[in-house]
């Protein structure tokens, strides 16, 4: 049977890459930082830019979708997951690494429908890296298929995560006493390039064999779950229960004895739900 949805993920990585141009264009200009929820949860014009432009160019092909973007939802659009076919985007994932310069910043895109994951595509532009999940049809990179790492030796890791953008010392020390009990099981490193997206493509790549964060949102990590699921990688809440998209809390990791042995050692603090009115 045809799939049905391989118009709307085609139409995803195309869009992915013409945005991932724009940002890479912007890169070259000036940035001008604008400030969301505190000073350091940053946002931008080109942030607001590409997602108008992907959200029109989506619209224009599916016009009976239904779309989350961060920057509507920080305009005041509803963040709710329907059963309508939904995309789940965030146009600039690492608006920080985009403000500095740093050379990690992806276009993520998720695509639900009745709440079920169906594609995802993260294009990490500054490296020109097109990632993609389908669901039952594997992971790609450029077009090479992904495979986690088939590590199942927790001192043999690397770990992905991040600080985020909450600056509550009791949240920041959660964080820290979290990396320095991962870091003295013994493993082999911690790391975080500073965009969810990529840091799960990374897992899904087999560069890393896990990542967690509490406090993201479901675009940063709507596309990179089904990437992970699908390089053969496990998606799950921090505390090893599912994984729900709106709880702001994910762990991803290569297989489950990994994801399991980290999950004893996260310290879980409180994140507003996505979805809470
Ligand atoms: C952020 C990045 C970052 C993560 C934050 C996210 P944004 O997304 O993914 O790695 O630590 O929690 O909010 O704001 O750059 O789209």
């Amino acid at each position: 049977m045809a799939d049905p949805w391989q118009a709307a993920m085609d139409h995803a990585v195309a869009v992915a890459r013409k945005a991932g141009e724009m940002i890479r264009e912007a890169l070259q200009s000036d940035r001008k930082i604008m400030c969301k929820s505190s000073s350091v949860d940053l946002v931008t014009k080109t942030d607001q830019q590409v997602e108008q432009f992907i959200f029109a160019s989506i619209r224009e092909k599916f016009p009976t979708h239904s779309f989350i973007g961060e920057e509507s939802v920080a305009a005041g659009e509803p963040c709710l997951l329907t059963e309508n076919p939904t995309w789940i985007i965030d146009p600039v994932d690492g608006t920080t690494n985009f403000v500095h310069g740093f050379p990690f910043i992806a276009v993520s895109i998720g695509f639900v429908v009745k709440k079920e994951p169906e594609f995802g595509v993260v294009y990490s532009c500054v490296e020109d890296k097109m990632y993609t999940g389908r669901k039952g049809k594997g992971a790609y990179c450029n077009g090479l298929p992904l495979q986690v790492s088939d590590q199942t030796n927790i001192n043999q890791c690397i770990v992905n995560s991040e600080m985020g953008s909450n600056r509550d010392p009791e949240v920041v020390d959660k964080i820290f006493s979290t990396i320095r009990k991962i870091l003295c099981i013994p493993i082999h490193g911690v790391r975080g390039v500073g965009t969810a997206a990529v840091n799960m493509s990374l897992v899904a790549s087999g560069a890393v064999e896990a990542y967690f964060e509490i406090g993201i949102h479901c675009w940063d990590v709507a596309a990179g779950a089904v990437i992970v699921t699908e390089a053969g990688g496990v998606v799950m809440d921090v505390d090893g229960g599912p994984f729900d998209l709106m709880s702001r809390r994910v762990l991803v990791a290569n297989n489950k004895t990994i994801a399991t042995r980290l999950v004893k050692e996260i310290d879980v603090f409180p994140a507003k739900r996505d979805d809470a009115p």
